[in-house]
This record gives structure tokens, sequence and C-alpha cells, in this order.
């Protein structure tokens, strides 16, 4: 029995958790479970879930969660709700799946408390991958990829280290504009939130559906593949492959291939974070090849979106880059999700603040936060 602490319970990848739990009863114990606004379903999820301790962004709405619960579970507020809950003495794993960066205190104090980390917030390894990765090793625990394309990789490697591999291939969906008849370059501008919300293969929270629309998502992934996987950026490629199966592929030094494949379902790469090194049994997903039929590649599109080269960029450079790069994206997101700007002036944004910053090496925690929050005024200077 594991016993599983679920930061982002409210969101798309905390109930496809929720979900895994579910399934599994026997092998995953919801220990504690925290939100940022939605209180309501929070409480319906503690009710039904009983875990130890809860948390959620405001103190207000803490307390008036308390007064429904009554005295049990303490319930908790703010970043220090999560530092303590990422750190309960009973956790045998925290599965962070904030969206944004707020997640990464609390995997820093989770990792400095002896817990292993699942990772679905792949902002925090973009920011401070360096970071995390040198406090994991540190203090011997694990840090399992929940992202699909990454639990793919991981699956596929099996523990080999980067001097066996030649390259590592993340695969992309191409999100909602990859055809280039239907959506040439000229129309980018015309693009309106609902066009960039319409995602073929998965259901996912805003921003990271945004994010799949200007391939940004994929950016991100390539600097969390570099990170995870202690290997340089020129040995990350991308893939479009537009039906999602192929969840990304390892080639080897010799040439071989191995690839992680089935239908898309976040189910499956969190459920082998909480249950790994085991497999257990689930019926949830199932693959039909012949009703498939077929499996294509294609290059990505350079030109129609920016974001690989600006991403492939920052993880190159590295130090305070990366930070620079997430944090003008999450608010260059944000004004296009507001109207502010369009399409194209979410890449456009990130290249200006990335060719305007001073790159710090090897940067201390204190460092990354300085350029993140540099960068975020930055952005905002349209
Ligand atoms: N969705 C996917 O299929 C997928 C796949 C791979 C990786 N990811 C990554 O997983 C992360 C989460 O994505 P998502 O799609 O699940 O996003 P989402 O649906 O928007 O959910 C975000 C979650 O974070 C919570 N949250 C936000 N700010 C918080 C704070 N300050 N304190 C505590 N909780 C806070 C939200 O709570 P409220 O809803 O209560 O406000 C919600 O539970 C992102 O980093 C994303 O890139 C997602």
């Amino acid at each position: 029995m594991k016993n599983v602490v679920l930061l982002g319970s409210t969101g798309s990848i905390g109930t496809s958790a929720i979900k895994v739990a579910e399934d599994l009863p026997d092998r995953i114990r919801l220990l504690a479970l925290a939100a940022g606004n939605n209180a309501e379903l929070l409480l319906e999820q503690t009710r039904r879930h009983r875990p130890a301790a809860i948390s959620i962004f405001s103190p207000r709405k803490a307390r008036e969660l308390q007064n429904a619960l009554g005295p049990v579970p303490p319930v908790f507020s703010g970043e220090e709700g999560l530092i303590k809950l990422a750190t309960l003495p009973e956790a045998d794993i925290v599965l962070i799946a904030i969206v944004g960066t707020a997640g990464l205190q609390p995997a820093l104090a989770a990792i400095r408390a002896g817990k292993d980390i699942a990772v679905a917030s792949k902002e925090i390894l973009v920011m401070a991958g360096e970071i995390v990765m040198h406090e994991a090793r540190k203090h011997g625990v694990r840090v399992l990829a929940v992202d699909s394309e990454h639990s793919a990789i991981f699956q596929c490697l099996e523990g080999k280290p980067s001097s066996s591999v030649r390259k590592l291939w993340l695969t992309a969906s191409g999100g909602p504009f990859r055809d280039k008849t239907r959506w040439p370059e000229e129309k980018f501008s015309e693009i309106t939130m609902a066009d960039a919300l319409k995602h073929p293969s998965w259901v996912m929270g805003r921003k990271i559906t945004i994010d799949s629309a200007t391939l940004f998502n994929k950016g991100l992934e390539m600097i969390e593949a570099r990170w995870l996987f202690d290997i340089e950026m020129a040995r990350v490629a991308v893939i479009v492959h537009p039906q999602s199966v192929v969840h990304s592929m390892v080639e080897f030094v010799d040439g071989s291939i191995v690839a992680q494949l089935s239908t898309p379902d976040m189910c499956l790469p969190i459920q082998y974070a909480l249950t790994y090194p085991e497999r257990a049994p689930s019926n949830r997903v199932r693959t039909d090849f012949a009703r498939l039929g077929q499996l294509t590649f294609e290059e990505p599109d350079a030109t129609r979106f920016p974001a690989l080269e600006l991403a492939r960029r920052a993880g190159e450079i590295g130090g305070t880059l990366p930070a620079v790069l997430n944090a003008a994206n999450e608010i260059a997101v944000e004004a296009f999700v507001n109207g502010q700007i369009p399409f194209p002036q979410i890449a456009e944004t990130v290249r200006r603040v990335m060719d305007r910053h001073r790159v710090v090496p090897h940067p201390s925690l204190e460092q990354i936060l300085q350029a993140d929050a540099w960068a975020r005024e930055e952005a905002l200077n349209r």
C-alpha cells in the first residue's frame, strides 16, 4: 500500500489520479489532497476518500472547509499548506499536479523529507531541473515522470544510462493547427481561444492545452527530458505523430529503437508512476491496432511553431533562461486567454523576453525565482 499525497487533486491530472486510486484500493491510499480554488470539489473528494489532511490556497476557504468538515481532517492553506502535506511523515510519494510553478517549493520539501515525487508539473523541472535532480540524488529519492512522453521514455530506458542512448524521440500530436492547408501562417493571428482549446487527442487543463497549440508544451517537455534523463538537448528530438499512440521512443546507440504505445489515457502513466516498480492490472486502456489502421510521423514545422527552437535555445544555454522562457510563456498564455494579445504574440513575447535576459549560469534557487519574477514583469511590458 502506498500513501499518496496529491497536490492539485481538483485538476485534470488530479481527477485522473483519483480514478487510478479508486481502481487500486489495495495499493493506493490518498493520504492528503490539495486544491487551488475549487472548494466544492475538494470537499466532495474529502468526504469520499477520507484523507488525513487537506489544503486549499485561500485561508478563508480553508476556514470554511474546516467548518463544513468538523475537526478532522485538518485543513491547511497557502504554500505552507502544500509543504505540510508534502512532508507528512506517513507519505510515500507526492504527486505534483499543480499547474505552473507553485509546486516547486513543495516538491523540494518532499525530496528533502525523503519522499519520492511523481511530477506532472513539468514547469518545475523546466525552471529548476538541475536543483530538483541534484536534491533527489542527494536524498536518494526517485523523481518519476507523469507526462505520458517521459513515462514512455522511462519505460523504454529501463534504467539504462544516457551513454547508451543516441536520441530520445518525443512525440507531439501537433495540436489543432498542425494542418498547414487549414491553418497557414497568415491565419494564425485570427486564432481564437476556442480554436486553441480544441486539442485533437487529449482533454487537459487550459494552460497545457494552449501550450499544445503553440507547441510550447513540447518545448517544455524537451527541457524536462534533458533533466529527467540527464541528457544534453542535442540528443532530444521531436517528431509529430498525430495519432498520439506512440507516446515516445528511445533510439539506442546500436540503432535499435524502443517505443511505448497505447491509446491515449493519462490514467496509464499516472498509475505507472504511483505503482512503480510494479505494474498493476487495469482495464482502462485497450489498444486495438486493427482499428487504428496506421501510425504516421512528420517533421515539426519550425516556422509556424517557433516554440521548439526557443525551447531548444533555452535548454542549450541553460542557467536561468529556461525559467525565463517558462515564466514569459505563462504570462503570454494568460494574455492570449484574456483576449489581450493575438496567438502569434505568445511566441513573440517569449522571444523578446529571452533576448533581453542576462543569463545566470548554474543559478541558485533564489536566482531562479528572481529570473522568474523579472520575466513575468518584462512579459507584461507590451
Ligand atoms: N492534463 C494533462 O493531461 C497533463 C498531461 C501531462 C502533464 N500535465 C501537467 O500537469 C500539471 C497540471 O495540469 P492539469 O491539466 O491537470 O491542470 P488543471 O486541470 O488546470 O489543474 C490544475 C490543478 O492545480 C491546482 N492549483 C492551481 N494553483 C494551485 C495552488 N497555488 N495550490 C494548490 N493547487 C493549485 C488547481 O486547483 P483548482 O482547480 O482547485 O483551482 C488544479 O487542481 C501541469 O503542469 C501540466 O503541464 C498535464
